[in-house]
């Protein structure tokens, strides 16, 4: 099962120290879209220390034009105010969506808690339609939980 390979290397890039977290993060993308087929756009986004809007850490993909969105907008906007995972198998089928790319068919986005406070998330577009499934919900927790002990 390629989860289960992927976590110790996830732990490998956290536990890190000669790299900045930024690299770090860069890296665990890097990880996810060259190892899993579907993940085709792998990025974090981060909260704003005061202002309600995700900002865009380091990601891999295709450049966006979204870095920064409203708290409520979008999938991620709507993560940030939710604190709760959400799949999209069909972007088409969402009102509340921000297309970054026609080529996209699904989303995830993931929460990342900090001391309980959500204080952003990874974010993964795919080019195939609904590919995820409750293994990479575990998987991405999986993933966010060790970000969130470098933040
Ligand atoms: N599709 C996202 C916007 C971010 S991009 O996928 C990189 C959304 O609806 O929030």
């Amino acid at each position: 099962m390629i989860f289960e390979a992927l976590k110790p290397q996830v732990e490998a890039i956290i536990s890190n120290e000669i790299k900045t977290v930024d690299e770090r993060l860069f890296s665990i993308c890097e990880l996810l879209e060259k190892n899993i087929a579907y993940y085709n756009w792998v990025g974090f986004y981060f909260s704003h220390p005061s202002k309600e809007e995700l900002h865009l850490g380091p990601y891999v993909g295709e450049p966006t034009d979204h870095t920064i969105i409203p708290f409520g907008k979008g999938i991620c906007g709507q993560v940030a105010l939710s604190n709760k995972n959400f799949v999209v198998p069909d972007v088409k089928a969402q009102d509340n969506y921000i297309a970054c790319s026609i080529t996209v068919k699904a989303e995830i986005v993931i929460p990342i808690f900090v001391n309980g406070k959500n204080i952003g998330q990874i974010d993964i577009d795919s080019n195939t339609a609904d590919p995820f499934t409750e293994l990479d919900e575990q998987f991405l927790e999986f993933v966010c939980e060790k970000v969130a002990s470098l933040l």
